[in-house]
């Protein structure tokens, strides 16, 4: 059986005591719910990373960073090395956000890259791609995550499969307010299962488990999680909310 998970990506923001008040108030809320083969993520800063991980070390939520640098170590100023998330015990990293995409000029042979140096550090990889809105008015969705997806995962053998969480973010749905429909989340995720099947064998097309992200909320986390491809959800704004995130979780 595919893990479910809920992932919520705190992108910029949270102090280090603001985190610490929303760790604990978490770790409080989730013992309330029954997680059925379910894991429960939460992506801070990198300054309050190891806070969050040494909060939650005897706790089910895992703790996973935004980003991390391909390079093993050197003269990068300002960067992080996946040898320094594995350091203070972070096991999984969120790579090729849109943001990311967007405002940092990452690209799919950067991404490549940043996702072979985890690979290597034995991280885990909350792998995020989506169209932008022109795309999909012009029905190139489909051809566009299609290339996002070949050009930085495909390269990997099928064992490397068992580390990689693929992450589906519409950009035009992420902080916008406006959702995918269900009936678009699980027509775009059935499509990359396929995409994956024909590569490599089905078994991994099977296993890898294969999130939504874009406004999740309360309301409408339980229709979108109930589709059958649709393995959980990389939220933003909502996780930010101990109440909504919580109800999100317990949708699943
Ligand atoms: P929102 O849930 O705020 O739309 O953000 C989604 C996202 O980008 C998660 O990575």
């Amino acid at each position: 059986m595919r893990t479910k998970i809920v992932a919520g990506n705190w992108k910029m923001n949270k102090t280090y005591q603001e985190t610490k008040a929303l760790v604990k108030e978490l770790k409080h809320a989730v013992k309330e719910i029954e997680l059925d083969n379910t894991r429960v993520v939460i992506a801070p800063t990198f300054v309050n990373l190891q806070k969050a991980s040494k909060m939650t070390k005897n706790s089910v939520i895992e703790v996973a960073a935004q980003n991390m640098h391909q390079a093993a170590s050197g003269a990068y100023t300002g960067e992080i090395s996946a040898q320094m998330l594995k350091s203070i015990y972070v096991d999984t990293v969120i790579l090729g956000h849109s943001e990311r995409r967007e405002y940092f000029g990452e690209t799919d042979e950067l991404l490549a890259e940043k996702v072979n140096a985890a690979l290597d550090n034995d991280l885990e990889i909350i792998f995020c791609f989506g169209e932008v809105l022109e795309d999909r008015k012009q029905g190139n969705h489909f051809k566009v995550v299609e290339s996002q997806i070949k050009h930085a995962l495909f390269h990997l053998d099928s064992a490397a499969w068992s580390k990689i969480i693929l992450a589906y973010e519409p950009v035009w749905a992420i902080g916008t307010g406006e959702t995918a429909t269900p009936e678009q989340a699980q027509e775009m995720h059935a499509f990359i299962r396929e995409l994956v099947a024909g590569r490599y064998m089905s078994d991994v097309a099977e296993e890898v488990s294969i999130l939504y992200g874009g406004s999740v909320k309360p309301s409408n986390a339980q229709e979108i999680f109930s589709k059958n491809d649709v393995d959980g959800g990389l939220i933003g704004g909502a996780a930010l909310k101990v109440e909504d995130f919580s109800a999100i979780i317990a949708a699943i």
